[in-house]
């Protein structure tokens, strides 16, 4: 099928490089120059694993860029919309280019169409799409609109997109839903799958994925609540964190006796410094906007949202209890992408430690594997940036762990001990057990659990730092 994706950023540039993967023709539009230049000359913008693969195996035969709109259009069965939808002022979508380029699909509607939200969208918005479709002159036969939103996380967005949970479509008529049926075929009949050059599969992948289709508005709202209860997945973990550092009971184990009854499961059950990103904070305040102007006070997001941000603080204070005085202070701080696996600092967790605590007069040293160049753009002179966690680490007063990167996990412990001036780590991600870190001389302090502290310490200083931990 010949398909156009309209928006070449995270979500457009991936699910363009998966539908040529599928064996469709796609002409992926943005109408950003240099963007596309770049595109067209083979860099690939974004860190996503296996997207530099399919782009290489695709651009320029099943893969070409454009900046003409219109004729995309004309040329392709169905346009899939994935522009940005940034929050505004009063924490809604602003929807004005989903709008505009309604408004420039219609004037090249010359056959059947099926226009596809893929952005995510609040409740109501394909309604509006078709409306402005219509208001500009296109026949109502000649297009439907769908919403098929996405589940894609950074990082593993191309796996995401090639062996999902689910594929949800929300159409208003059969004739839509049996286009969306043939673009997605490839993964619902298991096609794909058989080749001996698919991407490989990932664990606990569910071949083949329910195809399910609902209403448009069904759809656009499964997107809206899957993202705010899997945050409030996250709260309510952070929530349960903070009791068990207070009656000292370890997080880990709570968190395996809840994760394994099948009905709540054990993912999004880790505890730490919050969630960030580009899509969960936008997303609960729009589903919160959403949900007011239906005339329902939505306050469990209030609270969700209430508890992330109490969870940065909480981690604050436990610097200050684990080294009492800041100003001077100098820290090594492991991960600044607002999770493993990314460069993207977008409402990043560990951004903001880091602002806060540099305004509280530490100096710090970072390190991350793939965000330092976006985080030199909005972090201030006093950071220095380190070629490693071992030199972020050097001279510092105490390590802090913000990204759960992987290989934060498995560091030399014998070397980074060497290397900090004192050996205190707070780990903001729970990457190691506290025991082997006391072993290694570590004092450590991480989240829902009791700080450990090394055999050889002074007498008392055990219980001074349960007690420091309880308060913090
Ligand atoms: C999220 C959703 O997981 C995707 O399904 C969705 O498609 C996407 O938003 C979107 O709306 O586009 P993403 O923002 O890439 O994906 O990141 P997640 O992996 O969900 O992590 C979000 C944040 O939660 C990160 O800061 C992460 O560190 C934190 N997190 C995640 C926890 O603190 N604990 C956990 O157990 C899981």
């Amino acid at each position: 099928m010949r398909i156009a994706v309209v928006g070449s950023g995270y979500v457009g540039l991936v699910t363009g490089a998966c539908f040529a993967e599928f064996g469709h023709d796609v002409i992926l539009v943005d109408n950003d120059q240099p963007k596309l230049a770049v595109l067209k000359s083979g860099t690939v913008p974004i860190h996503e694993y296996f997207l530099p693969e399919l782009l290489q195996r695709h651009r320029g035969r099943r893969l070409d860029f454009s900046a003409d709109l219109h004729e995309a259009v004309r040329s392709s069965a169905t346009i899939f919309i994935a522009v940005g939808t940034p929050p505004t002022d009063r924490g809604d979508a602003d929807l004005s280019y989903v709008e505009s380029v309604a408004r420039e699909i219609s004037g090249a509607v010359n056959d059947y169409k099926v226009v596809v939200e893929k952005s995510t969208v609040p409740v109501y918005t394909s309604e509006w799409i078709r409306k402005v479709i219509l208001r500009n002159g296109t026949d109502p036969e000649a297009f439907d609109v769908a919403s098929n939103p996405e589940f894609l996380r950074e990082g593993t967005a191309v796996t995401d997109f090639l062996y999902p949970d689910r594929i949800v479509v929300g159409v208003d008529s059969e004739r839509c839903a049996s286009v969306l049926r043939e673009v997605y075929a490839p993964l619902t009949n298991g096609n794909y799958y058989e080749r001996s050059d698919a991407v490989p599969k990932p664990d606990r992948a569910r071949i083949p994925a329910p195809f399910i289709v609902t209403s448009t508005k069904g759809a656009e709202l499964i997107k809206h609540a899957s993202n705010a209860f899997l945050a409030m997945k996250i709260s309510f973990i952070n929530a349960v964190a903070s009791i068990c550092e207070s009656v000292g009971a370890n997080v880990q184990q709570v968190c395996q006796g809840i994760g394994t009854d099948s009905r709540i499961g054990p993912r999004f059950l880790n505890p730490g410094i919050g969630y960030g990103g580009s899509c969960f904070p936008k997303d609960l305040m729009a589903f919160r906007s959403v949900a007011r102007e239906c005339g329902y006070d939505f306050r469990l997001l209030d609270e969700v949202m209430r508890i992330n941000e109490e969870q940065r603080q909480r981690f604050l204070r436990k610097v200050r209890s684990a080294l009492w005085t800041l100003r001077g202070k100098r820290l090594g701080v492991l991960g600044l992408a607002f999770k493993g696996g990314t460069d993207d600092i977008r409402e990043s967790p560990a951004i903001l430690l880091v602002q806060a605590l540099l305004q509280e007069g530490c100096q710090i040293a970072a390190y991350d594997p793939a965000a330092m160049d976006r985080a030199r753009e909005v972090l201030n002179s006093r950071v220095e940036f380190a070629g490693s966690a071992y030199e972020a680490a050097t001279g510092a007063d105490a390590l802090l762990i913000l990204t759960e990167w992987e290989e934060f996990a498995s560091l030399d412990l014998e070397r980074l001990n060497e290397k900090l001036k004192y050996p205190i780590v707070i780990d903001g991600r729970n990457l190691y057990h506290p025991d082997v870190m006391a072993q290694h001389g570590f004092t450590y302090y991480s989240v829902g659990r009791l700080p450990a502290i090394p055999q050889n310490q002074p007498a008392g200083a055990s219980s001074i730092l349960r007690n420091n931990h309880k308060k913090a």
